[in-house]
């Protein structure tokens, strides 16, 4: 059990049987009256469904309502549309909701409950790698507008969080490995035993070995726990957990968020990585450790961008991270540790270096 933010109780509870503990705890402890679980359209039917159905036996009232699946779904209309069901649903402030799925049902069902009537316990069901390790955890919520991703959301706390590894094995195989981008950011940034483990395990990750996968994950989720708990609003060390993810959200940017997540993370790990060598004085020996680690973990560590570097460069000066005109990014002095001061600012020749270093250029011909 940890309690990350400033709220006093926001469970943490991972495991096999971690959704027999969430039915259990709703009933003993009554954070709301009745319940609306919230799933997309592909998890819904393998494990919303199944948990609405465990919560109405205990003699919870239950609804449950949908979302499409995927990131195209993570917009305002999307909240929008779910805000007209609790009306029609005749949903008050005394409702709960729980979000069933990947980062995006995440993201969109925590802003939803932050706003709904001014706020209600939401309850974190992650059900994929990436949600488990690290979406789920630390109150972050957001929604997409087509002029960048999660410029609208909200800090959020929720009511408890359920990680059940179990259900990761109807994850289809890229979308698990996506996960392990976030993993290994977790120990880049703050575990170097953690950094080693991965490394040890990753043939037994990639075959979903639950028992080398849950102690992992229980460290990543720790990990993050610590961090937002220290800096829930991200005035300092939250900042961290960026690591990779300014050149991630760039590279996004420039191909229209087409592209999977993780392999995105794993190219700005990359490209970030070699900045830290310049700014951090981070050994070039670390950069080919997590070079090594993301291909085990079958992540890419080159690109090939459909866009110019000019077009790359742009995209990181509109990050929400820019600040005063220039480019933050965190970098690390070597795995598993970051400096006091976290981030730094990036000059742009030095940022167009690293780039080219790791990431083909090539703007599509008319
Ligand atoms: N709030 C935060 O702090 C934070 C942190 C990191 C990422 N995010 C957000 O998370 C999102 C990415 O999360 P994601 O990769 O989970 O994406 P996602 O929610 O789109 O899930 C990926 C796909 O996997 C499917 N899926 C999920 N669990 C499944 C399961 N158990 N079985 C079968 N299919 C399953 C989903 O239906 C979806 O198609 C992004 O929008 C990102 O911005 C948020």
């Amino acid at each position: 059990v940890f309690r990350p933010g400033p709220r006093p109780r926001c469970r943490i509870r991972l495991g096999r049987g971690a959704l027999a503990r969430l039915v259990g705890d709703l009933v003993q402890e009554r954070p709301a009256h009745r319940w609306v679980v919230i799933s997309d359209s592909t998890v819904g039917p393998l494990h919303g469904a199944p948990l609405a159905g465990s919560l109405r036996e205990a003699g919870l009232a239950v609804d449950t309502l949908s979302l499409p699946a995927g990131e195209g779904a993570k917009t305002r209309a999307t909240k929008e549309r779910l805000e007209d069901e609790l009306v029609r649903l005749g949903a008050g402030r005394d409702v709960g909701l729980v979000a069933v799925g990947g980062g995006v049902v995440g993201d969109v069902v925590g802003f939803l409950a932050s706003t709904w009537q001014r706020g209600v316990p939401v309850v974190q069901v992650p059900t994929s790698l990436l949600a488990m390790a690290d979406a789920a955890i630390g109150g972050k919520t957001a929604v997409n507008v087509p002029g960048g991703k999660n410029l609208i959301g909200t800090f959020h706390q929720p009511w408890g969080i359920y990680i059940d590894p179990a259900v990761l094995e109807s994850l289809p195989e890229s979308t698990y490995v996506d996960g392990f981008a976030e993993m290994i950011k977790a120990a880049v940034i703050a575990d170097s035993r953690l950094f080693g483990a991965l490394v040890r395990g990753m043939a037994a990750l990639r075959r979903r070995e639950v028992e080398v996968l849950e102690p992992l994950l229980a460290r990543c989720v720790r990990i993050k726990a610590r961090i937002v708990k220290r800096d829930e609003r991200e005035s300092g060390m939250r900042a961290a957990l960026n690591f990779g993810h300014t050149i991630a959200h760039a590279l996004e940017a420039v191909g229209d968020y087409s592209g999977r997540h993780g392999p995105a993370v794993a190219v700005g790990m990359c490209v970030e990585s070699r900045l830290a060598q310049g700014y951090r004085g981070l050994p070039p020996r670390d950069t080919e450790r997590l070079e090594t680690l993301l291909v085990a973990a079958g992540l890419p560590v080159r690109a090939t961008l459909a866009g110019t570097l000019d077009e790359l460069v742009a995209a990181a000066y509109r990050d929400k991270k820019v600040r005063e005109g220039r480019v933050h990014c965190a970098l690390p002095l070597r795995i598993g540790r970051m400096p006091p001061d976290v981030t730094v600012a990036v000059e742009p020749d030095d940022l167009r270096r690293a780039a080219t270093a790791v990431i083909d250029f090539a703007p599509p011909t008319l």
